[in-house]
């Protein structure tokens, strides 16, 4: 039977080429549909779409904990540049105010990215949420307190990454809440 120009075979090939045409529309479909439904739980839907599409190439991210990793990596690489950069700042800035706010935030922002967030991140790794809840709530009081140091002052370097670092912590526990509550470890 000769089978290679047939309809039938034709037929044949669409149907194999539709079953590996569709899984991938269907798991970007359903990525799209968690992201959705995670952001619109956050406390800040637009940076959550804003910095969880990012991953909807990886498709290995495309779960609850992938969307907590991704936010929480995000995170910690704006605090280690911004780390970096306070360094340079701190030494350039002549004006004692401005120079010890500078310094207090250095304090800070070297707890953040190499305690708190490191922490978080291996936490996660591990399923010890609790952790992973525990370190980015007090990376953003540690933010505020960097803050703070700048109230009286006329200007802060750090304003917007002061905002942008306590937003994606508070975006990151909402999505690590959901994690809590849809999936319990059984402890014998
Ligand atoms: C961190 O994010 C803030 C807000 O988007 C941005 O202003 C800042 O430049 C970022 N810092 C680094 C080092 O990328």
């Amino acid at each position: 039977m000769i089978l290679t120009c047939s309809p039938t075979f034709i037929f044949l090939h669409l149907v194999a080429s539709l079953l590996f045409f569709i899984p991938p529309i269907q798991s970007i479909l359903s990525h799209t549909s968690l992201l959705e439904q995670i952001c619109r739980q956050s406390p800040n839907y637009h940076l959550c779409v804003m910095t969880l599409r990012s991953s909807i190439h990886h498709k290995s991210k495309a779960d609850i904990a992938g969307f907590a990793h991704l936010t929480l990596e995000i995170v910690y690489a704006n605090a280690s540049i911004t780390l970096e950069r306070l360094h340079k700042i701190y030494v350039q800035t002549d004006d004692p105010k401005l120079k010890m706010a500078l310094k207090d935030c250095l304090v800070s922002y070297n707890l953040i990215v190499k305690t708190y967030l490191r922490n978080a991140l291996n936490a996660l790794q591990n399923g010890d949420y609790k952790v992973v809840q525990q370190k980015t709530s007090i990376t953003i009081i540690e933010v505020e307190s960097c803050n703070n140091k700048f109230r009286n002052l006329a200007t802060s370097p750090l304003r917007d990454t002061n905002i942008y670092v306590q937003n994606l912590c508070s975006i990151t526990m909402s999505i690590v809440n959901k994690l809590f509550y849809t999936y319990q470890p059984i402890l014998i």
